[in-house]
């Protein structure tokens, strides 16, 4: 079956969804039938695959199916409330073709898919420490890989036009951030290419009590594993800590949840419930309470994001590789 034919499935499921609230239970999934997962590299928790791997913090499920139908939902909310996949200035490069494209962290790779397509003349890769991608029937300018980014990409320096990440604030500390991550993607992005972050995390505007209670659990969960929620002021910093990057952009999306953000919206406030829930042991040890009351903050968290019109904040910032200054030096003393 067609990789386009899975993700339409995937999501009509999802949409199917719609009329599921917290008053009825999570549909019970296992990781991908019929796979057989490495199990040294995961650990299992409530029936859910996390990464058991001592240098990631990572902490949502991994390769498993229901975490997959959450990113396939999550990527149509920010497609269709960013009117687009990119903010980077690489519509010119990518139509003209040629251009080769990293996405790291690519999930199941409906980014990279979706760009294929609308891109047929350039080159898409996308890399992830979890086999959650397609293996089977690819476009033809499409490939994945297996690869924690904390170990270093396996690609030469200034391979790609264009680097993005979406959606992994929380699988690194602010030092892995600072000291390696930021560094690697630079690395392999082209002098005059782009590096672009895409992130929506837990901050919220019109928050209410429940919600405030919850983000503030996060926040303290994060913390004990060297991961800050102030990761929005920190990347422009590490970004211009690298001397190698100009024109920093910052763009902001505000997306409504549910109803009033139409079918959309309503999506988007369901994926944030399955995140809450797949966050659910650490927030509820973090909170001191039981499973159930756990579940009935949920409940509270959506009536409260209706009533109180919440948005959800999410953002890209982006930037151009520019030459080191040493090179730029030797150049004026050449010519
Ligand atoms: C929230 S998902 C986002 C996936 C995708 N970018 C999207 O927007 O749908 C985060 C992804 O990061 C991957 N990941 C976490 N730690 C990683 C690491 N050290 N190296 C590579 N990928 C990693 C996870 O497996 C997961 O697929």
């Amino acid at each position: 079956m067609r990789r386009t034919t899975i993700m339409k499935k995937q999501f009509a499921r999802v949409m199917g969804y719609c009329a599921w609230t917290t008053q009825s239970p999570k549909p019970q999934k296992k990781y991908r039938e019929n796979d057989e997962a490495p199990r040294s590299k995961y650990r299992t928790v409530d029936g859910r695959l996390y990464l058991n791997i001592a240098e990631s913090q990572y902490p949502l499920p991994v390769y498993d199916e229901e975490e997959m139908e959450r990113l396939a939902l999550q990527h149509a909310v920010f497609k269709h409330f960013w009117h687009g996949l990119y903010s980077s200035p690489i519509t010119e490069l990518l139509h003209v073709g040629g251009a080769k494209v990293l996405d790291s962290g690519s999930g199941t790779g409906s980014w990279v898919i979706d760009m294929s397509i609308d891109f047929p003349r350039s080159e898409f890769v996308g890399i992830d420490i979890s086999p959650m991608s397609p293996t089977t029937n690819l476009p033809h300018n499409v490939s994945f890989f297996d690869c924690n980014l904390l170990e270093g990409l396996p690609f030469a320096a200034d391979s790609f036009d264009y680097v993005r990440q979406g959606l992994l604030f929380e699988a690194f500390t602010e030092q892995q951030w600072e000291t390696h991550v930021v560094n690697e993607l630079v690395r392999v992005t082209r002098v005059g290419g782009w590096v672009e972050f895409m992130e929506g995390y837990c901050s919220f505007v019109n928050p209410g009590r429940v919600t405030k209670r919850l983000t503030n659990a996060f926040s303290t969960f994060l913390k004990s594993k060297g991961i800050s929620m102030r990761f929005e002021d920190n990347l422009t910093t590490y970004l211009e800590n690298t001397c190698r990057l100009s024109n920093i952009s910052y763009e902001e999306q505000r997306i409504p949840l549910g109803k009033r953000g139409g079918r959309f919206g309503e999506l988007a406030l369901k994926n944030l419930i399955w995140t809450w829930l797949a966050l659910k042991k650490p927030l509820a040890d973090t909170m001191c309470i039981s499973s159930e009351h756990f579940d009935a903050l949920i409940e509270t968290f959506v009536r409260e994001a209706t009533e109180n019109r919440t948005e959800w904040r999410t953002f890209r910032v982006y930037a151009q590789k520019t030459r080191r200054n040493v090179d730029s030096a030797i150049d004026i003393m050449t010519h």
